[in-house]
């Protein structure tokens, strides 16, 4: 009784597992289970026990035997079923070329963008907000100290829904809802799309903006200057001079405009800005004290500052894309390079 059961199970399964076409799976069948199969012949070897082993080697082997057959049935039904789908594609497809690639999709240019800034000023500790893409004037416009007749109403080419309802112009109404939300000390960022009626190279009549807002008893403008000078050398990368201008926005006094050292020539002056050495990235400013009353904040005891950056315009600085639209055709081509 030398046949260890394992060892012909084993070489069993090898063998049927190697048999691809039903002559061979005969042969593997005969070579087991035929008239001078090892299965016989190991059946004929039970005469030579006594009467308790033979019973119960009798049961190991009826077993063995059970399962083979089994085996090679399914074997069988395996075989017929290729062959029948190969007669089938026969001239129809090749089945020896390779598969297709299946390609993972990347992240899009402008949200990985979106999420680094997330990232950045959540690491110096604001956090996220968010508002409605379908905002009423009074969030968008009036509580942010741009009255009905107010002249920079016209800079923002508003999309109107109804008279009072409108497509955001800005993320700046965030700032509103958040304030009246909560109560100060507030450390806020708010991103997402905004809407203008304008489209050319470097306008779009949809774009991303991110939002900040810091509200506290003593934050002065040289605080505003480190938040943005952080962001700018941790999203530029290396040490980035940052440049405060005068500007106007309603919502805000002073108001700023935020210009980075170039991040093609590092501020000697090239095409990318235009010889001034400077790119603008963002508005800003200390909040209006119209605004606190608008929300219900002792101006007298608070102060805050704002920000607004388009997200858009950093991932072409940042990434040297020069046309906008590029971001909204999803041509696969440009966005695989991301
Ligand atoms: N909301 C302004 C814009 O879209 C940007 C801004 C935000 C300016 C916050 C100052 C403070 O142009």
């Amino acid at each position: 009784m030398g046949m260890n059961i394992e060892s012909i199970r084993r070489e069993f399964l090898k063998d049927v597992g190697e048999a691809t076409s039903l002559p061979v799976l005969y042969e593997v069948k005969a070579k087991y289970l035929g008239r001078k199969g090892i299965l016989t012949n190991l059946f004929k070897e039970l005469k030579n026990l006594s009467v308790e082993e033979r019973r119960e080697r009798g049961r190991v082997l009826n077993d063995l035997k059970e399962w083979m057959e089994e085996r090679i049935r399914k074997r069988e039904g395996e075989i017929l079923e290729a062959e029948a789908l190969k007669k089938e594609l026969e001239g129809k497809v090749d089945l020896t070329l390779p598969g297709r690639r299946v390609r993972i999709g990347n992240i899009h240019p402008l949200n990985r963008v979106l999420r680094e800034i997330i990232e950045i000023f959540s690491s110096m500790g604001f956090s996220l907000e968010e508002g409605p893409e379908i905002e009423l004037d009074y969030y968008n416009f009036e509580a942010l100290n741009i009255p009905k007749d107010h002249p920079a109403r016209d800079m923002h080419d508003t999309f109107y829904i109804t008279d009072n309802a409108l497509l955001r112009t800005h993320t700046s109404p965030v700032q509103i809802r958040a304030m009246r939300k909560r109560k100060p000390p507030l450390r806020v960022i708010s991103a997402g799309k905004v809407y203008r009626r304008d489209s050319d190279p470097t306008h779009s009549p949809m774009f991303h903006q991110v939002e900040g807002l810091l509200v506290d008893e003593d934050v002065k403008l040289a605080d505003l200057k480190g938040v943005l000078s952080e962001f700018a050398n941790r999203i530029f990368g290396g040490k980035r001079r940052v440049r405060f201008r005068p500007s106007y926005f309603p919502f805000t006094e002073p108001s700023l405009e935020v210009d980075v050292e170039c991040v093609r020539c590092g501020g000697k002056g090239c095409q990318v800005c235009k010889g001034t050495g400077w790119l603008e990235i963002l508005g800003a400013g200390m909040v209006h004290p119209e605004v606190f009353k608008a929300v219900g904040y002792d101006s007298g005891k608070y102060v805050g500052f704002a920000f607004g950056l388009g997200v858009e315009r950093i991932a072409m600085l940042k990434y040297g894309i020069d046309d906008l639209r590029l971001f909204f055709d999803n041509d696969l081509r440009f966005l695989r390079q991301f």
